[in-house]
C-alpha cells in the first residue's frame, strides 16, 4: 500500500450479468484459468492485507464467497439497484474503515497492481474522488468522460444516455476509483435513479462531487486493454487470450521456450522452469509444475500434476494430479489418472494407463497397459498388455510388483495379488496366486499341437 495513504478496497461483484446469457453469476465465469473475482481480489491483495479488501455480494453470494479464497469481507447487497446502491448497502461497515476507498469491479480482471499505485499517488490530499480514464478505439458501451473546455471532468454519461456527440467521445470511465471516504458517503445519497436504467449509478458521484465543490481528478491508464471490463462472452474469449498471452509472456521472459505460444493454454498458476520446451497446441491447467530442462511436446493435457527436471513428454498425453520423477518419459499417448507416481528414468509409453500407482524408478511400461492400485517397484519390465486386474465388482484391490521382476506380455495380475523381488511372469499369464521372489510363474493353458490337423480337415467326408 501507499505508505501516505491510509487505504480500503472495494469490489462490486453483486451483479448477475445479464449480457452473459448465463445462469452462473458473471464473476465466476473464468478467463486465463482464474474466475474473474479471484483475478481481481488477487490484484486488491497485493494493494492492501485482506481485512481492509470488502467484496460486494448479491447473486450466488455464496457461491461467489467461496470463489474468493482470501479471508476478506463481504457484504451483501440482496436487491441488485445500481454500482452507487453497492456502496449505499455498504455505507455503514465502509465509512470508518479508512480515510480513502480504491473501489474496483469485480468484471475488470486485468487491471494490474502497477496501474492502480500509479492511480493512488496520483490522488492527492484535496480530491474528492481521482479516477482512471482510457481511450478506446470502439467505445461503445462504456460510460463516456464528458470534459469541460478548460479540461475538467464534468460528468460520466452512460451508453444508454448518450446523445450522438457524446457517443463519439472516446475517453472512457473503466470503473476504477479512489473516493475520500467522507466525502463519498456524505454525498452518496445525492445519486438519484434519473436515468435509463432507473439504478442508482456510482458513476454519478464524479459530478455530485464536483457541484458539492470536492476536486474531481482523473488519471489516465497507461495501457488501455488493462481496463477492459467483460460483459459478453466474446469480451471473455478476448479477455482469456490476453491473459493467456501475458502468461506465455511471463513464462517466455522467465526461460522457458513455447513454440507457437498461441496455441497453448497456460492458467495463470501453473510453473515451469528454465530450458523447458513447450510444443504447439499444449493446454497446461491448474496447479501444474514443470521443472526445468523439460520437453513437453504438441497436443498434451496437464493439469493439476507435478512434474520434475529432464523430463520427455511425448505427443498427446493426458495428465491428472500425477507426479512424474526426473527424467522419465511419457507417451506418446499415456493417460496419467490421479495418484500415478512415475519414478525417476522410467518409461511409460503409448496407450499405457495409470490410477492410483506408482511405477518405480527406471521402470517401464512402454505399450498398452492398465496399471490400477498398484505399487510397481524399480527396475521392473512390464509387458505389452498387461493389466492389473484391480477391481473385483466390489471393491479395488492393491497388486505389488517388488523390484527387478518381469511381467511378461499381456498378463493380468488378479489383484490382491504380489509379485516379488526378480520374479518371472510368463507371457499370457492369469496370475492369481502370490509369486515368490525369483521364480517364474506360468498361468496358462499349455499349447496343444496337432500336427497334420489342416490336411486332415480338408479332406472330403465320403
Ligand atoms: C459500468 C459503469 C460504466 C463503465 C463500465 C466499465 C456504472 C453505472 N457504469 O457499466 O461507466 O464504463 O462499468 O466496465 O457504474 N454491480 C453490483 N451491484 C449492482 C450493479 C452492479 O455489485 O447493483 C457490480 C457488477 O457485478 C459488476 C460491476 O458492478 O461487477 C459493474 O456492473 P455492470 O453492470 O457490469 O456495469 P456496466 O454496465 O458495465
Ligand atoms: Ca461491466
Amino acid at each position: 500500500m501507499s505508505k501516505d495513504l491510509d487505504l480500503a478496497i472495494v469490489i462490486l461483484a453483486a451483479g448477475l450479468g445479464t449480457r452473459m446469457k448465463s445462469k452462473r453469476a458473471k464473476v465466476l465465469h473464468q478467463a486465463g484459468g482464474r474466475t474473474l473475482i479471484e483475478h481481481v481480489v488477487g490484484t486488491a491483495a497485493k494493494l492492501v492485507p485482506p481485512e481492509r479488501i470488502f467484496v460486494v455480494v448479491g447473486h450466488q453470494a455464496d457461491a461467489v464467497q467461496d470463489a474468493v479464497k482470501a479471508p476478506v469481507n463481504f457484504i451483501r447487497q440482496t436487491e441488485q439497484r445500481g454500482t452507487g446502491h453497492a456502496l449505499m448497502v455498504g455505507r455503514e461497515v465502509l465509512s470508518g474503515v479508512a480515510e480513502n476507498l480504491l473501489v474496483l469491479y469485480g468484471d475488470g480482471p486485468l487491471i494490474t497492481e502497477s496501474t492502480l499505485r500509479g492511480l493512488l499517488a496520483a490522488h492527492s490530499a484535496g480530491a474528492g474522488v481521482t479516477l482512471l480514464t482510457t481511450e478506446l478505439e470502439d467505445p461503445y458501451g462504456y460510460g463516456r468522460i464528458i470534459r469541460d473546455e478548460e479540461g475538467r471532468l464534468v460528468e460520466i454519461v452512460e451508453e444508454k444516455a448518450c446523445t450522438p456527440e457524446q457517443a463519439a467521445i472516446r475517453e472512457i470511465n473503466p470503473g476504477i476509483y479512489v473516493f475520500r471516504t467522507k466525502a463519498l458517503f456524505a454525498h452518496i445519497g445525492s445519486l438519484k435513479t434519473d436515468n435509463p436504467a432507473k439504478e442508482y449509478y456510482l458513476t454519478d458521484m464524479a459530478g455530485v462531487l464536483r457541484t458539492a465543490g470536492f476536486r474531481v481528478e482523473t488519471r489516465k491508464a497507461p495501457d488501455a486493454h488493462e481496463v477492459l471490463g467483460i460483459n459478453t462472452r466474446v469480451e471473455l474469449a478476448a479477455m482469456d487470450a490476453l491473459f493467456r498471452d501475458r502468461k506465455a509472456r511471463e513464462l517466455m521472459l522467465g526461460g522457458v521456450t513455447i513454440l507457437r505460444p498461441e496455441t497453448c493454454v497456460i492458467d495463470a498458476d501453473v510453473e515451469i522452469g528454465m530450458d523447458t520446451v513447450i510444443g504447439p497446441s499444449v493446454a497446461l491447467y491448474g496447479s501444474t509444475r514443470i521443472g526445468g530442462n523439460c520437453v513437453v511436446r504438441p497436443f498434451n493435457t496437464i493439469r493439476d500434476t507435478v512434474i520434475d527436471d529432464d523430463v520427455i513428454v511425448e505427443e498427446c498425453c493426458w495428465m491428472e494430479k500425477a507426479r512424474v520423477g526426473r527424467g522419465a518419459r511419457i507417451g506418446p499417448y499415456a493417460r496419467l489418472r490421479p495418484g500415478a507416481e512415475i519414478g525417476e528414468d522410467a518409461h511409460v509409453g503409448n496407450f499405457v494407463e495409470l490410477k492410483k500407482a506408482r511405477l518405480g524408478r527406471g521402470s517401464k511400461a512402454s505399450h498398452l497397459a492398465y496399471l490400477g492400485d498398484a505399487t510397481i517397484g524399480e527396475g521392473v519390465n512390464i509387458g505389452a498388455g498387461v493389466i492389473t486386474c484391480n477391481y473385483d465388482g466390489v471393491n479395488k484391490n492393491q497388486t505389488v510388483v517388488e523390484d527387478g521382476a518381469f511381467v511378461g506380455t499381456n498378463s493380468s495380475l488378479v489383484a490382491p495379488v504380489k509379485v516379488g523381488k526378480g520374479a518371472y511372469v510368463a507371457a499370457g499369464s492369469v496370475i492369481t496366486q502370490d509369486v515368490p521372489a525369483g521364480s517364474l510363474a506360468l498361468g496358462r493353458a499349455r499349447q496343444e499341437v496337432k500336427e497334420g490337423w489342416v490336411e486332415k480337415k480338408k479332406k472330403p467326408k465320403c
